[in-house]
């Protein structure tokens, strides 16, 4: 059998912090309502200027790198976003650009915070397919750039950053498995409102802001993802045990947590970087992999169980072997 095997990852952030103490300054919360209700401390703003591209290429160079792999060789970059730099082209078209990979398909996929995960699968596939043999696939956000600063039910929550990987055919695993769902029943409970075709309003920053019903997405997405763990360890053929990391969407440590709990793994087999970066949407779980391997927690080998829950409502998963 044909896998696909991440070969090299790869990460940034801005150079700005933002921390729980800075927020206080200008919105009526507190640092102690963020930890005990997220596990947030801390999160990383672009700088004026700074696009989901600067991040995306970053990240990308980082990865090639890692995988001693040229921008010329690539054949595929898939990025997943949903705050693109323009309408179009899309970011991925930008940044095969600026990476000197012309020629090589190149597209977007938005599935909000699942964009990465979602990604990875739209990859894999290319990958077992035959079509592809050297691929990037790539989660970027500025989330902040959606964000009303005067919101503390949504302005707490997010942050910007990016992550990469590399991928190519190889006869041992490999991505054993990747599932991806939606269900656009759930649009209200988490969107921004406005957008080219449905129109922007007169409003700060056009009317683009977060739309975001907090109690019922978390509802959801703790059930949510309590199934679709199991349905993934079912679609790979393996058990609880055999995961030795889970590398969780990093939306709120108490979905994370419940995740954990639901495959029986300590907190201590757990990527947490939602205290550092807080919620990057598509970036999250990239730039969590990316920390993981650098910081050597995850191991070539070792199985990794990735996640993602995100506005659609979209969820995915992807269990593979570093
Ligand atoms: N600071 C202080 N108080 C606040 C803040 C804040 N930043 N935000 C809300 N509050 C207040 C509310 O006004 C409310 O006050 P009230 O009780 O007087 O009405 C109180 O805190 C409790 O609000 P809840 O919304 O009920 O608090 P909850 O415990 O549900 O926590 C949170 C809110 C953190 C948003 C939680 O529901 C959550 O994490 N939900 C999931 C959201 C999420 O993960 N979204 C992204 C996932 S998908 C994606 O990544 C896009």
């Amino acid at each position: 059998a044909i896998y696909s095997r991440i070969i090299g990852t790869g990460s940034a952030l801005p150079e700005r912090v933002l921390t729980n103490a800075d927020l206080e300054k200008f919105v009526d919360t507190s640092d102690e309502w963020i930890r005990t209700r997220t596990g947030i401390r801390q999160r990383h703003v672009a700088a004026e200027g700074q696009t989901t591209g600067d991040l995306a290429l970053a990240a990308a160079e980082r990865a090639l790198a890692a995988a001693g792999v040229k921008a010329s060789e690539l054949d595929l970059i898939v990025l997943g976003t949903t705050t693109p730099d323009l309408v179009f082209p899309s970011t991925a078209c930008l940044v095969q650009h600026r990476l000197g990979a012309n020629g090589c398909a190149a597209f977007d996929v938005n599935a909000a915070c699942s964009g990465f995960v979602y990604a990875l699968g739209v990859a894999d596939k290319f990958i077992r397919s035959g079509q592809s043999k050297k691929v990037l696939v790539i989660g970027a956000e500025t989330l902040t750039r959606m964000v009303d600063w005067s919101e503390r039910e949504t302005c707490v929550l997010f942050g910007d950053g990016a992550g990469a990987v590399v991928l190519e055919p190889s006869g041992e695993p490999g991505i054993y498995a990747t599932c991806l769902h939606a269900d656009g029943g759930f649009k209200e409970l988490l969107y921004n409102p406005v957008g080219v075709s449905a129109g922007f309003r007169d409003e700060p920053n056009h009317g683009v802001r977060i739309r975001m019903a907090g109690r019922e997405v978390f509802k959801v997405a703790v059930k949510t993802l309590d199934a679709l763990v199991g349905e993934t360890l079912e679609a790979a053929g393996m058990h609880e045990a055999d995961i030795d990391w889970l590398i969780p969407h990093q939306a709120n440590l108490r979905i994370i947590e419940a995740t954990a709990k639901r495959l029986n793994m300590s907190m201590d087999r757990v990527i947490v970087t939602v205290d550092q970066h807080a919620n990057t949407s598509s970036g999250s779980v990239p730039l969590a992999l990316d920390y993981a391997v650098r910081s050597g927690k995850v191991q070539r080998g070792q199985n990794l169980l990735l996640e993602a829950f995100g506005g659609g409502f979209t969820w995915a998963s992807a269990l593979l072997r570093y």
